[in-house]
């Protein structure tokens, strides 16, 4: 990807961290976005725990549920760094609760973290990468907006508005370079499937036919292979990575 600048929302994050690692392996400069003052936002370490596995990589905080702290950071980039040709909205929570127990509050956040972000940041990057011929952007979404899931009607109502903003944009960027495109994700190894109880996730797993959680490296080699410049054809696709849990 010779040197183009990539920035990863959630980048310092599980699955993120990966997505960071096999974007500069490509070839990518990247820099992370986290959540200031959260625990996996202590920029230094992160920085230097990448540089002991030979990456360099920039991070920085930015809230990108807040647009103007997103247009405030990628200002910045564009100022300090250079023009962003790749953008990674891997960004998310989950705050599960059946429908009937569901504050407004558990609803509001998981729509600005998952969704009001993605329009924060595209909205950020877009006129650049259309003027400039270049632009590769991929969401994180996950099989949960594809199939909803109980308890998590916002977030599979955030993940599955993920894709209809994927292909308005995708039909937007079509003939200025700029592809856009959706991965959506089955449960992976980390901390946010760790957070199900331990009666549901045996029930997932269940149903996975491959017998077991996916791995952040597996979605990460499918996101590096969309950002590259030879992936130009694939735009507003939906590219399920599932184990086989949800087919179709
Ligand atoms: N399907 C159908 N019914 C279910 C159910 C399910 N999956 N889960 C629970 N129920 C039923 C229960 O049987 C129970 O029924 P009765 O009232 O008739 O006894 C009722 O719903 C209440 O169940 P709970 O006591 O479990 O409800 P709760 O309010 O304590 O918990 C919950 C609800 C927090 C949503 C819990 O069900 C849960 O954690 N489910 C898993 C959610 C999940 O998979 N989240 C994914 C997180 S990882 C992620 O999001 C990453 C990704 O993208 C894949
Ligand atoms: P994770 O480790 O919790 O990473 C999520 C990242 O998003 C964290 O770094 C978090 O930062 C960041 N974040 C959340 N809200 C933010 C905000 N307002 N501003 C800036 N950063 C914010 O979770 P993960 O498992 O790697 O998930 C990454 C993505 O994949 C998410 O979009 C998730 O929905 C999706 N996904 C995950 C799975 C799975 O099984 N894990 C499956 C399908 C899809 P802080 O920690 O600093 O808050």
């Amino acid at each position: 990807m010779n040197g183009r600048i990539a920035v990863v929302t959630g980048g310092t994050g599980t699955i993120g961290t990966e997505i960071c690692k096999h974007l500069a392996a490509s070839g990518c400069r990247v820099v992370a976005l986290c959540l200031p003052g959260m625990p996996d936002c202590r920029l230094d370490d992160w920085e230097a725990a990448r540089k002991s596995e030979g990456y360099t990589m920039h991070a920085l905080g930015c809230n990108v549920a807040d647009f103007d702290d997103t247009e405030k950071t990628f200002k910045k980039i564009e100022n300090e760094i250079g023009p962003v040709s790749v953008l990674v909205n891997a960004a998310g929570i989950t705050r599960d609760a059946a429908l009937r127990k569901m504050s407004f509050e558990q609803w509001r956040a998981v729509l600005s973290a998952n969704l009001d972000s993605v329009f924060n940041t595209t909205r950020c990057v877009i006129e650049g990468m259309m003027d400039r011929g270049f632009g590769r952007i991929v969401n994180i979404s996950s099989v949960n907006g594809q199939k909803g899931q109980f308890g998590q009607a916002n977030y599979a109502a955030s993940k599955a508005g993920m894709h209809g903003f994927t292909m308005s944009v995708a039909r937007e960027g079509a003939r200025k370079g700029v592809t856009c495109n959706t991965v959506s994700p089955g449960y992976i190894e980390s901390p946010m499937i760790m957070a199900v109880p331990e009666e549901h996730r045996a029930k997932i797993v269940a149903e996975i036919p491959v017998g077991r959680f996916g791995k952040p490296a597996e979605i990460a080699r499918l996101v590096a292979f969309l950002a590259a410049e030879e992936s130009a054809f694939i735009t507003g696709a939906d590219v399920s990575i599932n184990g086989g849990q949800h087919m179709g």
